[in-house]
């Protein structure tokens, strides 16, 4: 299903990064204790239980990457645990782990035909390469963009700096006990 076919009853592509305040996603060393909860706490944030976290993460059916995402999370610490992955790659790679599957080509036809006939909640998780061409394509539903209460200076661009004037409709804002707020708009006006 593509963004302008969208219903609320099929699958659907959520596209979630996690960006500083300044708009990077990434530094240029790629070390990633910027990520991490800071000491201040926001008393009016919520936090959620691991056991809400986990409840959470297994409503998503599929995640899709991009190769440079993959490789990271293969370096870092695989952050997927059972779910399948697709890695988007024009390369040929030794299969890592049984849940991966690579895909190369035209990436509407991977949404339409490949992913939606088999997965509802599907989740594009970076990075910003292949999350522009996503978007480019209007192949994104929804945006979850949790904001890191940092600033970075310099680094990889949030959907590599992407070019396109385009209005997105708020849908829910969470401001979380560790002073990240998560922003949720949807493609739809409903
Ligand atoms: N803060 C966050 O939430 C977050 C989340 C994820 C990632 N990241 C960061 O983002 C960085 C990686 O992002 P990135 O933009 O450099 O790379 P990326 O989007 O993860 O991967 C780019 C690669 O994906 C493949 N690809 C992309 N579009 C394609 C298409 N249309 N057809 C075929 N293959 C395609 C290509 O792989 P091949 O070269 O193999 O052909 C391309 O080199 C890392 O630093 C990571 O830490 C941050």
């Amino acid at each position: 299903m593509s963004r302008s076919e969208g219903n609320a009853e099929g699958p659907s592509v959520t596209l979630h990064m996690v960006s500083s305040l300044d708009g990077f996603i990434a530094k240029k060393d790629n070390s990633v204790s910027w990520l991490d909860s800071p000491g201040s706490v926001y008393q009016a944030g919520v936090s959620i239980s691991e056991e809400e976290a986990a409840i959470f993460l297994k409503a998503i059916d599929c995640y899709v990457l991009g190769s440079r995402t993959y490789e990271l999370a293969l370096e870092l610490g695989w952050p997927y645990g059972d779910t399948p992955v697709v890695v988007v790659t024009g390369r040929e790679w030794p299969l890592a782990r049984k849940t991966v599957e690579f895909y190369s080509g035209d990436l509407k036809k991977l949404v339409d035909e490949k992913l939606a006939p088999r997965y509802r909640n599907i989740w594009l998780v970076g990075g910003a390469m292949l999350c522009r061409r996503f978007l480019e394509l209007a192949l994104v539903d929804e945006i979850r963009l949790t904001i890191a209460p940092v600033l970075l200076g310099e680094g990889l661009r949030l959907f590599g700096g992407s070019a396109t004037e385009e209005r997105w409709n708020l849908k829910n804002v969470v401001a979380y006990k560790n002073g990240f707020v998560e922003l949720s708009y949807s493609a739809h006006a409903e």
